[in-house]
């Protein structure tokens, strides 16, 4: 978690405050296909504007001092979306390594990919493990684009591995699966995000997002920007998290504003 002082607030956002950052945030960029009909726009121009917001939205996680943004660019399940929009959603990520790489190295981003590498066109998956390869010495944001990723299929991989690592049933905890699922070396989401209205994790970080908090906003992900995502962390500031224990407990153990990574 960062904290600023007051000082660094005044100068650094022309937004209200932020006393509690969290550190790892996840978001469901969902909407772009309505966003797009409410325009009378083909489906391809949402996608595109929602590629746009996430360059401002990555900019404004490392300007607010978020260290860690998971985002869900392609799910398992999208492989049964038209031909063609999976087509131009892999075209997406390309163009996106293509043209952005260079400056988010500059900015400091390190590039991580969750999900299964295997189903996805080889030129595009060698482009994503040398996009992960250029940026692995950045440490100002950690940005995991989850691609052909699935909560559950996260799980079971794990599983596989643990079995084929011949660890013994009874010697299995939750810190086993932890261990082996792709955010191994990464504090759960302390926030999900989810835009345009919808309640659903949809598979999404379903074992880290256990404890994590979660907003909703009816806005579509093309029009969510650094005012919508500034008032998504300054809701998470209000909140306490109890992770099972009550108030009391909290307060006396902490004090009564906490976060399990202060
Ligand atoms: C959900 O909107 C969005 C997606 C399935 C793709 C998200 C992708 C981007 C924002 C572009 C950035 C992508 C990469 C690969 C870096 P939807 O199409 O489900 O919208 P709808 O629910 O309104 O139809």
């Amino acid at each position: 978690m960062v904290v600023f002082t007051s000082e660094e607030l005044q100068t650094k956002f022309e937004l209200p405050q932020l006393v509690k950052v969290p550190a790892h945030v996840a978001i469901i960029m969902d909407g772009n296909g309505r966003w797009a009909k409410q325009r009378g726009l083909p489906r391809s121009e949402g996608h595109r504007q929602g590629t746009e917001n996430l360059r401002r939205i990555i900019r404004a996680a490392v300007e607010f001092g978020v260290q860690i943004m998971t985002i869900y660019a392609f799910s398992t399940e999208n492989w049964s979306r038209p031909r063609r929009e999976v087509r131009l959603l892999m075209r997406i990520l390309e163009m996106v390594i293509d043209r952005e790489l260079r400056e988010l190295r500059e900015e400091g981003v390190q590039i991580r990919h969750i999900g299964e590498l295997q189903g996805i066109e080889p030129r595009l998956a060698r482009k994503v493990v040398d996009a992960c390869h250029y940026t692995r010495d950045n440490n100002r944001l950690i940005l995991n684009v989850a691609f052909n990723y699935g909560g559950r299929d996260e799980i079971v991989h794990a599983v596989q591995n643990i079995v084929r690592d011949g660890i013994a049933a009874e010697r299995i905890t939750e810190q086993t699966i932890s261990d082996y699922i792709y955010t191994s070396d990464l504090p759960d989401p302390d926030l999900i995000i989810r835009t345009s209205g919808e309640f659903r994790l949809s598979n999404f970080l379903i074992w880290q997002g256990a404890y994590s908090e979660i907003y909703t906003t009816p806005t579509y992900w093309p029009d969510f920007d650094r005012h919508h995502f500034h008032a998504a962390l300054l809701e998470y500031g209000r909140r306490q998290r109890r992770f099972g224990k009550t108030d009391e407990q909290i307060e006396s153990e902490f004090g009564a504003s906490v976060d399990r990574y202060s």
